[in-house]
């Protein structure tokens, strides 16, 4: 699957580094998946509360919030199988970082928090890509699959 190259919005490849060390850190990189598809879900909603008059981007979210919560399903069924504990992780710097760089009001904010989150999407497209190939089942089918949904949402 030539996913890497399916999101030209990424100006950076993620490094091979990355790579190897999300590998070898399998239990971490689970939960962390977790907490990511639970903040996708929750940024859907935080979205559809700030533009509650745009009906089509309300339904487009309400079915992507779904969605990102049977990710979360689906990623601590696999947490569950492997025996992979609940750790609390701390906050990560990635998105917020990207919303530093987002317009305080709209006109402009509207169209700048879709971009950061089309942003976060391409990359987790791109990792999950990465990743799967290089995983023993069950994650292979999990990332696999994950992957192609964030690139549609990408
Ligand atoms: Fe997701
Ligand atoms: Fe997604």
């Amino acid at each position: 699957m030539a996913a890497v190259t399916a999101q030209p919005v990424l100006l950076a490849a993620t490094p091979a580094a990355w790579v190897e060390e999300a590998l070898r850190r399998w239990p971490e990189l689970l939960t962390d998946h977790a907490n990511c598809e639970k903040k996708a879900a929750s940024t859907a909603l935080a979205l559809m509360f700030a533009y509650p008059e745009d009906r089509p981007l309300a339904l487009a979210l309400a079915r992507l919030a779904r969605e990102e919560l049977r990710h979360f399903e689906q990623v601590q069924k696999v947490m569950n199988a492997l025996g992979v504990p609940f750790t609390r992780q701390r906050p990560g710097r990635y998105a917020h970082g990207l919303r530093g760089a987002l317009g305080s009001a709209d006109p402009g904010r509207k169209l700048d928090l879709l971009l950061a989150a089309a942003l976060i999407e391409a990359r987790s497209a791109e990792r999950f890509a990465l990743l799967a190939p290089r995983l023993p089942e069950p994650l292979a089918g999990l990332y696999g699959e994950l992957g192609r949904s964030e690139a549609r949402h990408y």
